[in-house]
């Protein structure tokens, strides 16, 4: 595998489904009573999160630490320098610190790009969601989760629903599910597609429940009002409404086929874009979407890491 992981586009289908296969061998380790590897004893990997997250920064360290790598939490959220100036300091102290990998999570697009190309440091960098521009692992992590449900991926249907516009979610999954064989269908109101969305090689509609009844799985997206909020609002006339149009109930749910399973990448918005007996459901899978997060992040650190016993040299 490469050195960095920036985006879902990075992989073709070789190495994505390599990923996929590798974290088929980790997920056994989560039944153990022993969790743990020697893999990447003696690496350091460090959580670099410029903005919120629960499960990302937990799940990158789990997986770090079940391979018995060394593992540093930075929370950077609250810095005032200007992007360039605070990322360049704290990639030097990383770069002081003897970082192998950088986990980095940014409110600005393009920041783990920036840190990989910079020259700043020798470490591999894995983008952990760089604002509404791509979240590679959890697309890694839902094809995972998709993959185990339903076997190959070739000519299956998944509807991606909700808040297109701010997702990362969406994005670096419309890129990886394509990779893998998949047919992608976005849904959202025409306020919530972004300008450019038919460049990305999927089909898109204003109309759930035309997509439904014929989607192999459902991925329904949080409505990201901070980020709304930022850009003045007006997205769509009030919540009711939203869930009304867009919302997975269990009505719309009895419209889905019998194997079709119902994802969703947290956290969830319960009563908006999905409500609670739908979250809680048979057919939802959003608990184990968590726990596949560890096993795909090991696979991509030690995928990451094991080819690079230099410390960082390309
Ligand atoms: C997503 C994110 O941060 O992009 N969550 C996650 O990583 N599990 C989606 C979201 O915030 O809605």
């Amino acid at each position: 595998m490469r050195r960095h992981l920036l985006s879902a586009a990075d992989l073709d289908r070789p190495e994505a489904e390599l990923v996929l296969q590798t974290a088929d061998e980790l997920r056994s380790l989560a039944d153990r009573p022993i969790k743990k590897l020697p893999a990447l004893r003696g690496r350091t990997v460090v959580n670099l999160f410029f903005e919120d997250s629960t499960r990302t920064r937990i799940s990158f360290e789990a997986a770090a630490k079940r391979l018995s790598a060394d593992v540093i939490n930075f929370a950077a959220k609250g810095s005032s320098l200007s992007k360039g100036e605070s990322l360049k300091d704290t990639a030097l102290t990383l770069e002081a610190m003897g970082a192998d990998a950088v986990v980095i999570r940014h409110w600005a697009s393009g920041a783990p790009h920036l840190l990989a190309n910079s020259g700043w440091v020798r470490s591999s960098v894995v983008n952990a969601g760089d604002g509404t521009h791509e979240h590679p692992t959890q697309a890694l992590l839902d094809a995972f989760t998709l993959w185990r449900h339903l076997g190959s991926l070739d000519g299956r249907r998944i509807a991606i629903v909700g808040d297109v516009l701010h997702s990362r979610v969406a994005r670096s999954n419309a890129l990886l599910l394509r990779t893998l064989g998949a047919e992608v269908t976005l849904v959202a109101p025409p306020t919530l597609l972004p300008v450019g969305v038919d460049g990305w090689g999927v089909e898109t509609s204003y109309d759930v429940d035309a997509v439904l009844p014929k989607a192999d799985a459902v991925m329904m997206l949080r409505v990201q009002r901070e980020r709304m909020s930022l850009e003045g609002g007006g997205f769509f006339p009030s919540a009711r409404e939203y869930s009304r149009r867009y919302g997975l109930d269990s009505r719309r749910m009895a419209t889905l086929q019998d194997h079709t399973v119902v994802m969703h990448p947290g956290p969830m918005i319960r009563g908006m874009e999905i409500t609670a007996d739908v979250a809680d459901s048979h057919r939802s899978v959003i608990v184990e979407q968590v726990t596949n997060g560890v096993a795909v992040r090991m696979a991509v650190l030690y995928l990451l890491l094991s080819g690079n016993d230099s410390g960082g040299q390309a």
